[in-house]
């Protein structure tokens, strides 16, 4: 008990002291935590091209946040037939639905941490589709969709909670299937 007690003491010294200098630096918002995280640039690319990035780089959004790593993506583009570039580049007929699949990703105004998250939970979303929350492991299941593993959970963002999934979360507004590519295809609208 002792050397823990003592560690303890350390480390709270530490956080006391990187308090202090903490204070006069701004926190890391959601956009920028994303964007510094090596699994994290496509999400913080998908952010910049469909012009969400100043909403997400806010020190003041409250939210809980669900952030695919970058092999989520890389799987989105195969599973419709198309290549990641396609997926992150603006202007694209699929630049609206990653707008929307983003907003799917995002519950406003409510922070959760993991240990918040309760088994068959319905979390409502900015884009104002609901997801289900499974409990052991801690899955994100979209609304007729594929669930998604939580990979990473509690990452602080300013005033934002982020966790990584393992899977993009495709709301039904985007889903059309089979096959899920009939929806981008301009043909098809
Ligand atoms: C994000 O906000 C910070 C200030 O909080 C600013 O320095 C930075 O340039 C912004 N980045 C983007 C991509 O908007
Ligand atoms: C959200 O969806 C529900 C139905 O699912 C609808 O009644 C409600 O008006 C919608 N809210 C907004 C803000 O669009």
């Amino acid at each position: 008990m002792a050397p823990s007690k003592a560690a303890f003491a350390f480390a709270a010294l530490l956080l006391a002291a990187s308090g202090l200098a903490l204070a006069q630096q701004p926190c890391v918002t959601p956009y920028q935590s994303a964007a510094r995280n090596s699994e994290l640039t496509f999400v913080a690319q998908a952010m910049q091209i469909t012009g969400l990035a100043s909403t997400f780089n806010n020190t003041a959004l409250k939210a809980t946040i669900f952030l695919p790593k970058n092999e989520a993506f890389t799987a989105l583009a195969s599973s419709m037939g198309l290549d990641l570039n396609q997926v992150l580049t603006s202007n694209t007929p699929f630049t609206p639905y990653l707008g929307q699949i983003l907003e799917y990703h995002v519950v406003p105004s409510q922070v959760l941490h993991a240990a918040d998250f309760t088994q068959g939970e319905v979390l409502n979303t900015v884009l104002n589709q609901t997801l289900t929350v499974g409990l052991s492991p801690l899955t994100i299941t979209p609304t007729g969709g594929k669930a998604a593993t939580v990979t990473f959970t509690d990452f602080i963002a300013c005033d934002a909670i982020e966790h990584v999934l393992d899977t993009v979360l495709v709301p039904q507004s985007v889903s059309c299937h089979p096959p899920l590519q009939s929806c981008f295809l301009p043909s098809s609208r």
